[in-house]
């Protein structure tokens, strides 16, 4: 890759200003985009450039380019799925409620369980490859469907081999304290995943947990965060206040956590602690929109307090079976009454600042990886505008296009 390559003639081309507070996009018009060993170099006007210069000119023909998306949390790797329980629950029974009758989460646990890494890897790098194709260029991953050694281990496993064999950032949470698994009390699988916490930290850069009624409390958090801590993990999350308010987030923020995810229930004070510990808020529209929308988080306040916000799918067969950051765009659009500018901002920088690479992509600045999408159309406001389409018309990945596969990611 040891080359300079001049991708020119870009009729939009959209970076995130990082040097303005808060971050805004920055759009340029006829410019060229100099990737040097599969970083960004420069960025220069199209006009007098001297093709002589470059090892590969690369004419987009007045496409749009804007940075590559981040899904900064998904549960990707498990196995079957969960139509039966969509019906369930468009036939009104809770999705905490199908949790509780041993299905949801923990049916997802026992095909997980029963799979083996072989096929989990193949199913995981399909969808990633799809995902890829759809716009996605670096992601998060928890494990927190094998609630035993064994199947959490193995996941995290298949998330080590997939960072291995595809071009893209990957970044591993360990998510045992994600639901109680049948047999044991809530209190016995607490102090379990709390002892064994030690094995994992090889295999995962960060701690996670579902902080939620009936499922892990704000004590079991802090308990949780505290001891990750003193076993080395440097990057804390938790899923808040989605479809109850527990306060989780303030207690997850105050300890330092580096993304409080779902807030659909935050409140106020929560928003402060966020703001006061520099937590990113990640917000995930599509589980609102695929849960019924009851509830929508408190976007604006959170703008208005300057609080960095993320984008992601959390893509997993339960609350949100989706592959695409681009059906999550416009549905922050639209369901959180978000700008454009202020949703592709999350989506990008905001999403990078939670696995804390804003400084290593995200933005399309000089230095950064050369991950980039360009469009099929000459205005990237398209995106918002027009739903379920897709517009990416190819994905960079340190300046080289990815394949896109052609049968979908169903298994
Ligand atoms: O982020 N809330 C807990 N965990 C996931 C859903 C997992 C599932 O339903 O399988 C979430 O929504
Ligand atoms: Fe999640």
């Amino acid at each position: 890759m040891n080359d300079t390559v001049c991708f020119r003639n870009i009729g939009q081309l959209v970076q995130v200003d990082t040097a303005n507070k808060p971050p805004r996009l920055k759009i340029l018009d006829k410019h060229a985009l100099i990737v040097k060993n599969g970083r960004v170099e420069k960025v220069l006007k199209d006009s007098g450039l001297k093709s002589s210069n470059y090892s590969r000119v690369i004419d987009l023909k007045g496409k749009t380019v804007i940075p590559g998306l981040v899904d900064c949390h998904t549960h990707l790797i498990y196995a079957g799925e969960r139509k039966d329980e969509m019906e369930r629950r468009l036939d009104a029974t809770s999705y905490m409620d199908i949790l509780k009758s041993g299905d949801g989460i923990l049916s997802t646990v026992k095909a997980t369980r029963e799979a083996d890494g072989k096929s989990l890897l193949k199913t995981a790098k399909t969808r990633m490859k799809r995902m890829m194709a759809l716009g996605t260029t670096a992601f998060e991953i928890k494990s927190g469907y094998g609630l035993d050694i064994e199947t959490e281990k193995k996941i995290l496993s298949v998330g080590n081999r997939l960072k291995k064999v595809l071009p893209v950032p990957v970044t591993l949470t360990y998510l045992g304290a994600h639901a109680i698994p049948e047999g044991s009390t809530k209190s016995q699988y607490f102090d379990f995943v709390m002892k064994n916490l030690p094995l994992f930290r090889n295999l995962a850069d960060g701690v996670d947990i579902f902080c939620e009624e009936g499922v892990f409390s704000v004590k079991d958090l802090k308990r949780l965060f505290l001891q990750a801590k003193l076993v080395g993990f440097t990057q804390l999350r938790a899923h808040v206040e989605e479809l109850s308010h527990q306060g989780g987030c303030a207690e997850a923020a105050k300890l330092g956590a580096v993304s409080c995810d779902h807030l659909e229930y935050a409140n106020p004070k929560d928003i402060r602690a966020m703001k006061h510990g520099d937590t990113v808020a990640v917000l995930m529209p599509g589980v609102t929109f695929f849960l019924g929308g009851e509830k929508i988080p408190l976007v604006h306040s959170m703008l208005d307090a300057g609080i960095t916000l993320a984008l992601a799918t959390d893509c997993n067969p339960g609350s949100s079976p989706t592959y695409n950051m681009q059906t999550v765009l416009n549905l922050a659009c639209h369901l959180y009454r978000i700008t454009p500018e202020q949703a592709l901002v999350a989506a990008t920088y905001g999403s990078a600042k939670a696995l804390e690479s804003h400084e290593k992509y995200g933005s399309l600045q000089p230095g950064q990886r050369a991950d980039f999408l360009t469009l099929k159309t000459n205005d990237y406001r398209d995106l918002f505008y027009y739903f379920g389409e897709n517009f990416v018309e190819q994905t960079f990945i340190q300046g080289q296009a990815v394949r896109i596969p052609k049968a979908p990611a169903i298994e």
